[in-house]
């Protein structure tokens, strides 16, 4: 149990100390990305999910942040609560974590699931890691209590891929994004209960991604009510090109 949680803490962690990576010698030349993306852009429609501090951040945003809603019904979130319900409860809430990422909060690894809930597993997977992509075995189940939140972090490279993908259950809840270099750089991404939301590449690397506590939960100037969340988190394994600094 000890290391198992060990291991889950690195998962995440904050990035005040400085940027963790150098994603020049590994990313795509950003200007080419640009150029490309300018020119399906302008019939582009701006999803309902997302609430950006300006246009240049919108368009990074939604290259590479994707939200669907109801990707899952209420008998699929039943069912994978069924299944993780039984082993979360006896799990007690930690208030703090050893970096400070996160609070309210309890966790596990799962590999294993019934027939039911991995199908509903492979079609997050066949949308966010297509092969040849090699996704970790293990998916992160992350339990925040009614009053729980996650801080501004960029998960450690050394753990992860260049794809995360969220389902959330039980509870809409407010991701916040935020350019790491230029705090100014921002937006806010309304993940509602049974959504699926896949991170990558500039929007992983990039910016810091949180989620709001029940007091600071708005999305476009209306209050969203947080209640406990579950999410069901799957991630691809680490890219060894990209190592932090
Ligand atoms: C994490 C994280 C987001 C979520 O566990 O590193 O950022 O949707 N989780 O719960
Ligand atoms: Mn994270």
């Amino acid at each position: 149990m000890r290391n198992l949680r060990l291991t889950l803490s690195f998962l995440r962690r904050i990035v005040n100390q400085g940027p963790i990576l150098n994603t020049r010698t590994s990313l795509p030349n950003p200007d080419i990305l640009r150029s490309i993306s300018n020119i399906t852009k302008s019939d582009r429609k701006i999803p309902a999910w997302i609430d950006a501090s300006d246009p240049n951040t919108l368009s990074d945003l939604t290259d590479s942040f994707i939200v669907y809603n109801d990707f899952i019904s209420e008998e699929e979130e039943t069912s994978l609560m069924n299944e993780l319900e039984p082993y979360m409860r006896r799990l007690r809430y930690e208030r703090d974590h050893w970096d400070d990422a996160i609070h309210g909060y309890r966790e596990t690894e799962r590999r294993q699931w019934n027939a039911e809930n991995n199908s509903i597993l492979k079609r997050v997977s066949d949308i966010a890691f297509p092969p040849p992509t090699p996704k970790l075995a293990y998916v992160h189940i992350l339990d925040l209590e009614k009053s729980g939140v996650i801080k501004p972090h960029i998960d450690a490279v050394r753990f992860c891929g260049n794809t995360i993908a969220g389902l959330s259950l039980l509870s809409t809840a407010v991701m916040r994004l935020t350019h790491d270099e230029d705090e100014s750089k921002r937006a806010d991404i309304l993940l509602s209960r049974r959504s699926l939301y896949i991170m990558r590449d500039n929007s992983r690397y990039l910016y810091k991604h949180a989620v709001l506590g029940e007091n600071e939960s708005v999305f476009n100037g209306q209050k969203i009510e947080r209640d406990r969340r579950v999410s069901v988190i799957m991630r691809n394994e680490p890219d060894k090109n990209i190592s932090e600094r």
